[in-house]
């Protein structure tokens, strides 16, 4: 290992990093394409609402950084092969996909057997699929740099298995399983593959997800017991977007203040 390579460990740099980031108009993505702008990345907003995607990407710039909004709905193959197109035409490339995008904060809570198939299929397809759409869109890009990270966002829930939305649940525990064979495949090309689990993270959109009392009861059952916010979930997401990362693969990370161990 040179000192080069030294340096670009102890001081990972995200310059000129193109960074996908899907579902990013509000929450958590938002605040990911915020920092990964901060960070001098060349941050994509691969968002379905055109309004939100535009207002992030705004934010981005406004702050110093690059950013291209580009609607985008990750569930439909065609939209995401235009937007990696559009990507890789403006930036010359793909570094980084974080798959954020979801069908979470309006998800109605409901006992299993009264979700209608309809709304899982569409859940599904949202949360499982598009993050393998979107990694396969990517994959050329990547291979071509011999180069990349994937990072899938999943859920601290999994491990908790909460009732009440056991389609979104399906989807993130698959995530799961997803990262880790996906890591295997991709090892040999120097991409990798992990998924955050974030625990109840509070972000500027209200939701019906969580009451005000189970807001009480996930905080006392943190080990850290405060409300995490999106800004919690940044460092991970830096560090596994960066080439200080660069061994670390297949692996799903816990990132909810401390209510689960490993
Ligand atoms: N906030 C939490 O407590 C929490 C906890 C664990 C995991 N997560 C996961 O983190 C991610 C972000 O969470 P959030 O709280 O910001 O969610 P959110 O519901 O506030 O935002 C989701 C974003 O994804 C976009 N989106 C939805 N469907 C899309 C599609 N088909 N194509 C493109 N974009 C689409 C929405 O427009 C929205 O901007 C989600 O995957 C969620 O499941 C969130």
């Amino acid at each position: 290992m040179s000192d080069q390579d030294l340096q670009n460990i102890v001081f990972p740099s995200l310059k000129d990093r193109v960074v996908i980031i899907t579902g990013a108009g509000q929450g958590i993505g938002r605040v990911f394409a915020k920092a990964f702008g901060l960070a001098g990345a060349r941050v994509v907003i691969a968002e379905r609402n055109e309004e939100k995607a535009a207002s992030v990407s705004a934010e981005v710039m406004q702050a110093g950084g690059q950013a291209l909004a580009i609607t985008t709905d990750v569930s439909d193959e065609a939209s995401i092969k235009q937007m990696v197109e559009l990507a890789t035409g403006e930036y010359g490339g793909i570094d980084v996909l974080i798959n954020n995008a979801g069908i979470f904060s309006t998800l109605e809570m409901r006992p299993f057997d009264q979700i209608p198939v309809a709304e899982w299929e569409q859940v599904l397809k949202v949360n499982l699929t598009g993050p393998f759409l979107c990694a396969r869109a990517v994959l050329p890009a990547m291979r071509k740099a011999k180069w990349g990270r994937i990072i899938n966002i999943a859920s601290g829930a999994v491990r908790l298995g909460r009732p009440n939305y056991l389609h979104y649940i399906a989807t993130k525990s698959a995530l799961m399983g997803m990262s880790l064979s996906m890591a295997r495949e991709l090892g040999p090309d120097n991409i990798t593959v992990n998924a955050i689990l974030p625990g109840a993270t509070f972000t500027e959109i209200e939701r019906k997800t969580v009451t005000p009392e189970q807001k009480v009861r996930i905080v006392a059952s943190q080990s850290i017991p405060r409300p995490s916010v999106p800004q919690d979930l940044v460092g991970a997401a830096l560090f596994l977007a960066s080439e200080a990362s660069s061994f670390v693969t297949g692996q799903s990370l816990n990132l909810d203040g401390g209510v689960t161990g490993s």
